[in-house]
């Protein structure tokens, strides 16, 4: 067999298309492919059809060494790789709270029906506990290689806007596997990862699906900690800021996601802790992870609470009201409005009759498709000239630097709801701003 082991790659969103092309860029040969033709032409002709920071000039670079094109053929794709990627999405299932398993089942499918000789099926998407057991057997009845094809999980931990650094160098990795062959090759395709001395956690199939969400459970229960800190902060008059960075001198807490403010959303925290909870009392445990059901209701509260706290700046109504939402992504860094916190926002003040004018620097093409009934702007400044109150709900940098006096010249009432605590209140007042924050004074 080839030294480099040829891989595909299902499915060329957020995670799928970043993994094909570092792949690519560090050596391998890889077929990424997709249902979607639009995608996968542009991806070939070198766009990515998503925001992400460093990653056009990657997919560039692969592109030109020869090793990297992207296909709608499964058939291709079957009689290209030695090992195949599953990176397709595992969205919320409409009506419920399970993860919907419809993607990953077809890519498997229409992927086992063109597997003709020994290969490893690599499963990256976020998944309940107990898939890969039922994907293995799978493969097995439906491949043509029948035995000859092992399944092993590999889960993925980038996020959105580091994206490249993660794949690139990630805090580890971690091997599923159930035969030292698939083992031994996972280490062939991360070589160039382990050379740089990343850890590697060699596991069972089902431990391997568990530490993803066992992992996105616990950061998003650090998030909903602090947020549900400045719930108790808002009874007593105490300032969650300060709180938090008081606890973060402990090293046994640590700072990291543990920022308070509008809460977490995308395309997997909130999912992810559904679908586990979900799993859990499938599996007759649900008792032992029924607080992430009280992590998503202390998630929701702030999203509501910045809406309340917004009429108030506004004196009791917002109708008629124009008030400047800054973003709109789930996060800086990112085009991604999956669950995002700040359109719920938006969106919900609009339903109260207020006129919202949105600026995002890099989702306004996602936000108009999914929120047609807002208005869009072409700035910080322009969507706030003329407003009786600014939103601050994602944190850009750009906006973390507007300058209150500039503000101040285009606004019709100097009053600022600042959802990600970016803003120095003191600096803000000092410039004539109202200036209100979740769980500060
Ligand atoms: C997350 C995980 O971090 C990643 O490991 C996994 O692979 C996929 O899910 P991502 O969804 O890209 O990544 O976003 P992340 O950076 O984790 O942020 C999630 C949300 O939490 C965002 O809405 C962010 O604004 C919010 N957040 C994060 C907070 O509200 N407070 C914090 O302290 C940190």
């Amino acid at each position: 067999m080839n030294a480099l082991p040829r891989l595909t790659v299902i499915g060329t969103g957020y995670l799928g298309a970043t993994h094909a092309i570092c792949m690519a860029v560090m050596g391998y040969e890889v077929i990424g492919v997709d249902v979607d033709p639009d995608k996968v032409a542009r991806l070939n002709s070198g766009e990515v059809p998503f925001f992400e920071p460093g990653l056009p000039e990657l997919l560039a670079k692969a592109l030109e060494t020869g090793r990297l094109s992207f296909t709608t053929s499964f058939a291709e794709a079957g009689e290209f790789g030695d090992v195949h990627f599953i990176c397709v999405g595992t969205p919320q299932m409409a009506g419920s709270e399970a993860a919907d398993m419809t993607y990953v089942d077809a890519a498997v499918t229409a992927l086992a029906a063109h597997l003709h000789r020994r290969a490893l099926v690599v499963g990256k998407s976020t998944v309940p506990v107990g898939t890969a057991a039922r994907l293995a057997e799978l493969l097995r009845t439906a491949a043509p290689a029948g035995d000859r094809i092992e399944l092993a999980w590999n889960p993925e931990f980038l996020r959105e806007g580091y994206a490249v650094d993660d794949t690139m160098k990630p805090d580890r990795l971690v091997f599923g596997v159930t035969s030292a062959w698939s083992e031994e090759r996972l280490r062939a395709v991360f070589a160039p990862v382990l050379a740089q001395g990343v850890p590697v956690k060699v596991t069972d199939l089902q431990t391997a699906e568990l530490v993803k969400v066992a992992a996105n459970s616990f950061l998003a229960t650090k998030i909903s900690y602090i947020n549900a800190m400045a719930e108790v902060c808002e009874a007593t008059g105490a300032d969650v800021h300060d709180l938090a960075e008081a606890l973060a001198y402990d090293e046994r807490i640590g700072g990291k996601f543990l920022r308070p403010g509008l809460g977490f959303g995308g395309g997997c925290l909130p999912k992810d802790i559904r679908a586990f909870a979900h799993r859990a009392e499938e599996l007759g445990v649900g008792q032992a992870v029924g607080f992430l059901r009280e992590i998503d209701g202390i998630n929701g509260r702030r999203r509501a609470r910045t809406v309340d706290l917004v009429v108030e700046l506004c004196g009791g109504d917002v109708a008629g009201k124009k008030i400047a939402a800054l973003g709109a992504a789930f996060k800086p860094n990112s085009d991604d409005i999956r669950d995002a916190p700040a359109l719920d926002v938006a969106s919900t003040l609009a339903g109260m009759g207020a006129d919202v004018y949105v600026f995002d620097p890099a989702a306004m093409a996602n936000a108009r498709k999914a929120h047609p009934e807002l208005n869009y702007g072409t700035g910080a400044l322009d969507v706030a000239r003329d407003a009786d109150v600014v939103v601050l709900l994602t944190e850009w940098t750009e906006f973390r630097k507007i300058a209150p006096e500039a503000m101040a010249e285009v606004v019709r009432a100097q009053r600022i709801f600042d959802g990600r605590h970016v803003l120095d209140p003191a600096v803000w007042r000092a410039a004539g701003w109202e200036y209100k924050a979740l769980g500060r004074p």
